[in-house]
């Protein structure tokens, strides 16, 4: 399963002050407050916490049924940068799922995955073509084949992310990794 979600950072300056009263105690623990304290720059740190919250929740709703608003049962931690790209885990209740995100001075956006492979298998739909929604939540399937992907769907402002698997991820992907010509 997967989950995205995208932070237009111009949008957010303007539409979202976070510094209003009772907003960081109602949308992040303890923990998290004490990463935005401490961050260099505490505004990317609040939108890249509640996008990784966001992005956890969608593949959440989709294994659980469980719908609502529940941003202190998201617990976003282990945020470690590499190449520029921030990776984490978000826990709710038992369930553990990954974070990766992209920031740059436009956007912040992460995808969710239940394994750490998955993010291997992840690609970029250009548009809506063959998507379906069921409850709402969005699945890609192409007349007369059976078989149906979940499809995750972000928009924000003047961005919107639309992602995928690929066909058969772990498969393709074990068969390159034990085939180095490959
Ligand atoms: C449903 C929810 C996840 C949508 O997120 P959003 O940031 O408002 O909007 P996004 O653009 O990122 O996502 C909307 C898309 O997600 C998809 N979507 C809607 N409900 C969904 C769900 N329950 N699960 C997975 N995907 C869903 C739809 O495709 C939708 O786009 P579309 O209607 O144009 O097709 C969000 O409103 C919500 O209810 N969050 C609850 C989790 C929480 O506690 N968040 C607190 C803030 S950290």
């Amino acid at each position: 399963m997967i989950g995205n979600d995208v932070v237009d950072l111009a949008l957010a300056e303007k539409a979202s002050n976070w510094k209003r009263e009772g907003f960081l105690n109602k949308i992040f623990t303890k923990s998290e407050q004490l990463l935005i304290s401490n961050a260099e720059k505490p505004s990317i740190m609040v939108w890249n916490l509640w996008s990784r919250k966001e992005a956890a929740y969608k593949i959440y709703n989709r294994k659980t049924n469980s719908r609502g608003y529940f941003p202190l049962l998201l617990e976003c931690s282990d945020l470690k940068s590499i190449d520029g790209t921030v990776f984490g885990k978000v826990v709710i209740q038992n369930l553990i799922y990954y974070t990766k995100t992209e920031i740059n001075s436009q956007f912040i956006h992460t995808v969710a995955v239940e394994k750490t492979d998955d993010f291997d298998g992840i690609i970029n739909l250009k548009n809506r073509t063959n998507i379906h929604k069921k409850n709402g939540i969005p699945n890609y399937s192409e007349t007369g084949n059976s078989v149906s992907k979940p499809v995750s769907i972000s928009h924000h402002g003047r961005f919107e992310q639309i992602i995928s698997f690929y066909d058969k991820p772990n498969l393709d992907f074990s068969f390159r990794k034990s085939n180095p010509i490959l």
